[in-house]
């Protein structure tokens, strides 16, 4: 998305000069609510890690939707295809992934996000619980979040996914193939998927009842600390 930024240098009609201003207006208010998300995620790393001496989150992507994507997501749906509208009508304009190390960190960061008292919860999808009929495992949070302009607040959405390593190392794969093939994917192949995404999710079980075993053994060794200090 960075490279928009050049497109105030581009010399457009002056038609078109307003509504350029309007979009990025409207990319302003959707990149400072990804920063306040991404800001408020590291915190509760750096604070989770303070205290269980490892990181819940192993990595975070962010993007925001371009206007063709936009356009195409609201004429699917049968909306009007403009910047207003879009504003109106979509919710994941504005998106982070954060991408967890074990099942129990996703519900562990997912509340701790939307326990934040500005934070307004919009929607939750819980496709671990829930998978989708492909296999598809993700949390989907859409949250509103403040932020603040010149002279105004606003509420912006923020469409926040979080899954593990194994979850994420499947859907990006399962994405890439699916655009490979304009007619979709064959019966067979869509039933191959579903075998490995089952097996991914063995797999995620099984290091989380591994962790929960080492996190024991070392809370039975660990010396109690003694506080205040002697
Ligand atoms: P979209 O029109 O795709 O935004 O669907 P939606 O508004 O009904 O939301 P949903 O929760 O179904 O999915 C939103 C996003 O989750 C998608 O844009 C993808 O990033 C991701 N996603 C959902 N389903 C799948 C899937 O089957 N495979 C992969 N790889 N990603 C998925
Ligand atoms: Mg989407």
């Amino acid at each position: 998305m960075d490279n928009l930024s050049s497109l105030q240098y581009v010399p457009l009609p002056e038609s078109m000069q307003p509504m350029l201003k309007d979009y990025l207006e409207v990319r302003c208010r959707y990149q400072a609510a990804i920063r306040l998300i991404r800001a408020r995620l590291e915190t509760l790393d750096e604070e989770f890690s303070i205290r269980n001496k490892r990181n819940p989150i192993h990595s975070m992507q962010h993007r925001l939707k371009t206007v063709p994507s936009m356009m195409e997501k609201l004429q699917r749906r049968g909306l009007p295809a403009n910047i207003a509208s879009a504003v109106r009508n979509l919710t994941d304009i504005a998106g982070v992934r954060v991408i967890c190390s074990y099942i129990q960190d996703i519900y562990t960061v997912a509340d701790a996000l939307t326990s934040q008292n500005d934070i307004r919860v919009i929607r939750i999808r819980d496709y671990i619980k829930s998978p989708k009929p492909n296999g598809y495992r993700s949390l989907h949070l859409v949250l509103e979040v403040p932020v603040f302009l010149r002279r105004e607040r606003v509420s912006v959405p923020v469409e926040v996914q979080i899954r593990t390593i194994a979850m994420d190392f499947w859907a990006t794969l399962e994405h890439t193939l699916r655009y490979k093939v304009p007619g979709g994917v064959p019966g067979r192949i869509s039933d191959e998927l579903l075998l490995t995404a089952n097996d991914i999710a063995a797999l995620d079980q099984r290091m989380q009842r591994i962790h929960d075993q080492l996190e024991g053994i070392e809370d039975s060794q660990a010396h109690p600390i003694v506080y205040p200090p002697r």
